[in-house]
């Protein structure tokens, strides 16, 4: 039997963090007292102009690709998640192909699956790496989201921050990747939106994100705890058995809320929340890296990962490291 494991992780954060009161400084109508209280984000990092998810992208693989112990040309498939892509066409994960130098001629493309979308992406590649067909994939979720804020709409702007993790999933005889799941119910696309296009030569539509704030935090505590069961079934695990939670990280609320449902006790969640923001696909394997290179997530650990993002999508994965 082929299984897909993970072999090393990479991340990166571009510049320096970004605090609420900088926020208040650069002109923003808010406080640190409500964003902390509402959703327990204290900084968050911001990319300048020129820089683009696949430069965020690039370095978060370099550095999980080195953990690995592999080269650029060992990598076969890339994935890439991401809601804020370089351009409309080529993917960023082809232009992440490029700036690795990887010349094999392996399949590389995007996934759009917005907070959920570091999830899809590993569930596609253990699905390739579990046929058989490919050996080492470089799974990557990576945004720059400050570039469809609106920053005079502050219940929006204030909650979102810019960064890239990455991870190598590699063909092993040892199980990895145990249990996934995927969902989306696109009846709920307006409650989180950016409903614009591009068209003869323009901007049609909003270019920007909507939320109704409400109405998400509602659905993602009822997903994430349904989603995470469903993967320990499938695993025939119990929650007891796990050493970590992951949650895509929006909302210290949400998070404490999920854990609270799952009986998952708070020591045992993972939160870079506070520091990061909401990332977007990047949120999950940016603190996958944190704790996997701050020594908590070791050799033996059993961890869910969970996303919950706009369409609406959902998903988990029951990862042994
Ligand atoms: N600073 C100060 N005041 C603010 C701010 C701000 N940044 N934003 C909104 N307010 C004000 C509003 O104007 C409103 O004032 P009013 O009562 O005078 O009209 C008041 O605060 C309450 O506004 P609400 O939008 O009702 O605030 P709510 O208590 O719902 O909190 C929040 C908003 C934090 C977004 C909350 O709904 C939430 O946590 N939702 C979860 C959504 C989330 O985390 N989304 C992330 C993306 S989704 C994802 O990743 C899955």
């Amino acid at each position: 039997m082929i299984y897909a494991r993970i072999s090393g992780t990479g991340s990166f954060l571009p510049g320096d963090p970004v605090s609420n009161e900088d926020l208040v400084k650069r002109g923003i109508d808010t406080s640190d007292e409500w964003v902390t209280s509402r959703t327990g984000i204290r900084a968050r990092h911001l990319a300048s102009a020129d820089v683009g998810s696949s430069d965020l992208a690039l370095i978060a693989a370099e550095r999980a690709i080195e953990a690995a112990s592999c080269e650029p040309e060992d990598i076969d498939l890339i994935i890439v998640a991401t809601s804020t892509p370089d351009f409309i066409f080529p993917s960023t994960a082809a232009l992440l192909q490029s700036k690795l130098g990887i010349r094999n001629g392996s399949a590389a493309f995007d996934v759009q699956a917005v907070c959920s979308g570091f999830v899809y992406a590993l569930t596609i590649a253990e699905k390739f790496i579990r046929s058989g067909s490919n050996k080492r994939a470089l799974v990557v979720g990576a945004e720059v989201f400050s570039r469809i804020l609106d920053w005079s709409d502050r219940g929006t702007c204030v909650l979102f921050g810019d960064g890239a993790g990455a991870v190598v999933l590699e063909a092993s005889e040892m199980p990895g990747i145990r249990t996934t799941a995927l969902h989306a119910d696109g009846s709920h696309h307006p409650i989180l939106c950016v409903p614009g296009g591009v068209a003869a030569g323009q901007v049609i539509g909003d270019p920007f994100l909507r939320m109704d704030g409400q109405a998400v935090f509602k659905f993602a505590v009822k997903v994430l705890g349904d989603v995470a069961n469903e993967v320990l079934e499938a695993a025939g695990a119990t929650v007891e058995s796990l050493d970590w939670l992951i949650p895509h990280q929006a909302n210290i609320r949400i998070i404490q809320s999920t854990a609270r449902r799952l009986g998952v006790p708070m020591e045992k969640v993972i939160t870079t929340v506070e520091r990061h923001g909401n990332t977007s696909a990047a949120s999950i394997p940016l603190a996958l890296d944190l704790a996997v290179r701050d020594g908590r997530i070791r050799p033996g650990h059993r961890v869910i990962i969970e996303g919950v993002g706009g369409g609406f999508t959902w998903g988990a994965a029951l990862i042994d490291f």
